[in-house]
């Protein structure tokens, strides 16, 4: 039987075969906390076990917050047709889905893989997607007999267990050796045709041969716009690259598909993406002052405001009616100083180059309350994880001046992975070799205009298995302040460990209100940041406690299914975002991901990345780039750099925009702004084009004429009371509405 195998631009690693050569191992396992090794056995009784799916982390499952050893058991029959049937017949192969972090593999007692350490080594862990290949005639196989497959799995914080998309038990087949690899840039010509280089490799010794079919195909009607075969030849350091361009085509995503043919099996891997498309216009010559409208400021403390401007340099940048102790360096837009007066100022900002002048009116907020607006910047984690180091960090902050900061971007947050094992004598903690200086890395990010922050955990450890800062805060916080940070990310981690089991409101506060007194006790401005994904209800009570923003969830993966669970389930927390105190989403994963050392494309398709930036604005979240801003790609670059969407985030107002309308197919999410206007996101939640209407009558949006289609930055001519429109499959239209 022919074999049909495709990877989706979804799931790189994730195979769909026919069923017959396929053991699906996705039902039936039983569980169990903690360790021992009887739990190898094949006679080992596990009938008392719970029972746990492996479609989601333990965590969901009645183990919250548990991080450890927990074993998984699977009774199974393993028919040999599936050998019989394969055109290879030495190799099965095992499908674990992710696993989170570390793992040995036992079948019938005998281990046939493990990955990762097991003694809490963070810097063996090994969190992602996991399949073992062993030999059809590996004695562990009991061929047509029931077999015993037990996974011990340690998991070093966060989400624990097996989970993921695929679990199941194949036979080897020629093309399971065999990768398309899409992971190239798509380049933008001149003329707006884009083009790229895929290419088909092989670790294997075998001569692949076969034909490769390119097709271009329209997702609205389904119909095929370009088709092309090519006869291919690879094998191991032989790839076969294949360049392509397609000639311009209208703004929006087309679907193409690779699908390679092997000649001797007819095996066929299938692997599909969606075309990029930048709707962010250009920044013209003139100049133009980005961000928000307001910052605040606490009274005695250092400031550094950068007003953000495009345009053609050099540039000068004035302002006047700075409050007494501001001084504005007329060269870089750098505002520096300390203000001893509480109060409101308002200001005007001035930028001049060869192309014009532009002004705006700018209001100074000297008082209690700082983070007026959602923090803008670059976090470590969703690109490098624990790999992060002083280069990376940097490589962000150059690039971060160079085509960020313009449009208002301006922290470098360095997130987990920075600490030393042990603290100094006296107790201080100090950043590990790859902070060598870390003082010296504040001062180069503070002396581009931008800001610095860093992150610990109230716990003895992080979430990474680092020193967290429980039982020195006050020493901590006084490290920070030394070092010239300004943003903390306080993640719980291992608190759990050093708190009540079950944890009451009073034990959910009070790790963030003792470190809220440390910070407190330090002459700068940090930003506090909660990271205790949502618990107690954590949105109710983060402004009081002083936190200026908080995570409403757990860790976001670069996934449809991640990304708009949690987009599109911010409802509860909505009411409480208010300047000063934020809910917190999770960071973007747009652009290159790879929480290591790997980077790769962003599994979001170009749609859904465009819903992922214009629901995270609509949201007032913090918006926290997650790649590596090294191999920043034009696409990824249009989605930071919009201006007109940057301020729905940013606007003054602080609200959350609410979820108006929620239906199978599709939502619409409304934000009142600051100039009474409203900004509205239509996002089309199904996998088919749809036409969406809006009424703008009888409703909140009655008299709302004017209509701006925000990536755009065009108005749209509409008549009568609603508004139509077109949206793609996981897309998004974003507009602003006004009177
Ligand atoms: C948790 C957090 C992540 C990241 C890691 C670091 O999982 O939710 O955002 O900070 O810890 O270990």
């Amino acid at each position: 039987m022919r074999k049909i195998f495709i990877l989706t631009s979804l799931t790189a690693a994730l195979f769909l075969k026919a069923a017959a050569q396929e053991i699906p191992i996705e039902n039936g396992w039983q569980f169990a906390r903690g360790d021992s090794s009887q739990w190898a056995s094949p006679a080992y009784n596990d009938l008392k076990w719970q029972h746990i799916e492996v479609n989601k982390p333990w965590e969901e499952q009645g183990y919250p917050n548990y991080d450890g050893f927990g074993w998984y058991r699977l009774h199974f029959m393993l028919p040999s047709s599936i050998k019989e049937k394969a055109f290879l017949k030495d190799s099965i192969r095992i499908n674990l889905g992710i696993v989170d972090d570390n793992d040995e593999v036992y079948l019938n007692g005998k281990l046939i893989g493990e990955y990762g350490g097991m003694g809490g080594d963070i810097k063996t862990s090994k969190y992602g997607p996991r399949s073992y290949t062993i030999a059809a005639n590996n004695p562990a196989i009991l061929w047509d007999k029931e077999n015993v497959l037990a996974v011990r799995i340690f998991d070093t914080g966060g989400a624990g267990g097996l989970y993921g998309d695929k679990h199941s038990i194949s036979m080897l087949s020629l093309i399971d050796n065999v990768t398309i690899n899409t992971d190239g840039d798509f380049y933008f010509e001149e003329n707006e045709g884009i083009s790229k280089t895929i290419y088909l490799s092989t670790r294997s010794n075998y001569v692949y041969k076969g034909k490769l079919n390119f097709k271009v195909t329209d997702p609205e009607t389904n119909t095929d716009m370009r088709e092309a075969t090519t006869d291919v030849v690879f094998t191991a350091g032989k790839p076969f690259n294949y360049p392509f361009t397609i000639d311009k085509l209208p703004k929006r995503s087309y679907k193409l598909s690779y699908i390679f043919t092997e000649e001797r099996s007819h095996d066929i891997m299938v692997k599909t993406e969606s075309t990029p498309y930048v709707l962010t216009p250009y920044p013209g010559a003139k100049p133009r002052i980005n961000g928000a409208d307001v910052y605040g400021a606490r009274p005695g403390n250092p400031f550094l405001y950068m007003i953000p401007a495009t345009g053609r340099k050099p540039m000068s940048y004035s302002a006047a009616g700075l409050p007494d102790g501001l001084k504005l360096d007329s060269r870089t837009g750098i505002i520096t100083g300390v203000v001893a007066q509480k109060g409101e100022y308002p200001v005007v900002f001035t930028v001049h180059n060869s192309a014009g002048t532009k002004t705006k009116k700018f209001t100074i907020k000297i008082g209690d309350v700082i983070g007026l607006t959602p923090a803008l910047g670059w976090n470590s984690w969703n690109a490098f994880g624990l790999t992060v180091n002083d280069q990376k960090a940097r490589v962000a902050a150059k690039t971060m001046t160079d085509k960020l900061a313009a449009h208002g971007w301006n922290y470098i947050n360095i997130d987990d992975g920075w600490e030393a094992p042990q603290r100094t004598a006296s107790g201080e903690i100090i950043p590990n070799q790859k902070f060598p200086d870390m003082k010296g890395l504040t001062g180069y990010v503070h002396s581009l205009g931008l800001k610095m922050g860093i992150y610990s955990s109230p716990g003895p450890r992080t979430c990474g298995g680092y020193l967290g800062s429980w039982q020195h805060e006050d020493q901590d916080a006084k490290t920070y302040g030394d070092w010239g940070i300004d943003y903390l990310k306080y993640d719980w981690c291992s608190y759990s460990e050093v708190t009540n089991p079950s944890p009451t409101l009073a034990d959910y506060k009070k790790p963030y209100q003792v470190m809220r007194t440390s910070l407190d006790k330090i002459p700068r401005d940090i930003m506090f940041s909660f990271c205790q994904y949502g618990m107690g209800d954590v949105w109710k009570w983060g402004a009081e406690v002083g936190g200026n923003s908080w995570r409403s969830t757990g860790d976001i993966e670069d996934t449809w299914k991640s990304m708009s669970t949690i987009g599109f389930n911010q409802v509860a927390d909505g009411p409480y975002a208010q300047p000063g105190h934020f809910n917190d989403p999770d960071m973007l994963v747009v652009g290159k991901v790879g929480w290591g050392d790997n980077q790769r494309n962003s599994r979001l398709s170009p749609d859904e990345q465009y819903t992922h930036i214009s629901l995270w604005s609509l949201l007032s979240s913090p918006l926290l780039i997650g790649c590596d801003m090294g191999k920043l790609d034009r696409f990824t670059l249009g989605l930071l750099t919009n201006d007109e969407v940057i301020a729905i985030d940013q606007d003054a107002l602080g609200k959350e925009a609410r979820q108006a309308i929620k239906t199978d197919n599709y939502q619409v999410w409304i934000k009142d702004l600051e100039d009474g206007g409203k900004a509205v996101g239509v996002f089309n939640t199904s996998d088919k084009y749809q036409t969406i209407t809006l009424q703008l009558k009888d409703n909140e949006l009655g008299g709302y004429t004017k209509i701006r289609n925000v990536w755009e930055q065009k108005y749209i001519i509409t008549s009568g009371t609603n508004y139509t429109t077109k949206v793609a499959p996981h897309g998004v239209v974003l507009v602003k509405l006004s009177k």
